[in-house]
């Protein structure tokens, strides 16, 4: 398992004037947590391990849905890039999956899992890669986990950009992680509070305002 950028429990993060977020979000958010230059650079590092680790294997690359699209996006260009500059490629495709546990900011047990009924096509592949937003108990991933390992692939890999440092935690961590962060419900670049936020570059903590105002 790589290592992980790992945020203190103490970290304040930094005001939201030093940074441009979006005006309708201003007064909902306390802080920027995760500044979206430093989620980019963190990014580009963990597609060097991947593509080291890989080999020559075809990459599956797995999206999870909808809150792992940015990291996604981002990470699969940094490969790119790796692909079209060495003397070593490896194929690459890709999928998607829609997996829902989530209300307000408390996780609920029952995982959804939407889009499954594709994932038939993947088995058998040598490889493939999860690419998540953030894990927090676990039980969304293992959960997902023990679905892809009734079709048998070879290899599967989950990179996720955020553990949660957490008490609920069940103990399950990912073959790559970003960032570890405290025990914090942090939103933007792509992960949501009620389907809120996802339109921020930053990663941030939503203030009490915030929740009470997109609470369902
Ligand atoms: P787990 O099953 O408890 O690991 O939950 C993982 C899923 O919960 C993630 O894919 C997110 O959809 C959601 N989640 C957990 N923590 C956060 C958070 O701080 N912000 C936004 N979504 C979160």
């Amino acid at each position: 398992m790589s290592s992980s950028l790992e945020i203190p429990d103490d970290e304040k993060g930094y005001d939201l004037e030093l940074f441009c977020v979006p005006k309708h979000y201003e007064n909902d958010l306390e802080r920027v947590f995760i500044p979206h230059g430093l989620i980019m650079d963190r990014t580009e590092r963990l597609a060097r391990d991947i593509m080291r680790d890989m080999g020559e294997h075809h990459i599956v690359a797995l999206c999870v849905l909808k809150g792992g699209y940015k990291f996604f996006a981002d990470l699969l260009d940094y490969i790119k890039v790796l692909n079209r500059n060495s003397d070593k490629s490896v194929p690459l495709t890709v999928d998607f999956i829609r997996l829902k546990n989530y209300s307000n900011d408390e996780s609920t047990n029952s995982v959804k899992v939407i889009g499954g009924e594709e994932l038939s096509a993947l088995s058998g592949k040598v490889c493939m890669n999860i690419e998540t937003d953030i894990v927090e108990t676990g039980k969304t991933m293992q959960t997902l986990l023990s679905i892809l390992n009734g079709y048998n692939p070879k290899m599967v890999k989950v990179v996720s950009l955020l553990v949660k440092r957490t008490p609920r935690s069940s103990g399950y961590r990912p073959d790559y992680t970003g960032f570890e962060i405290p025990d914090k419900f942090v939103v933007g670049y792509a992960l949501d509070y009620n389907e809120y936020f996802r339109d921020l570059s930053h990663i941030c903590v939503v203030s009490e305002q915030g929740k009470q105002k997109y609470k369902v």
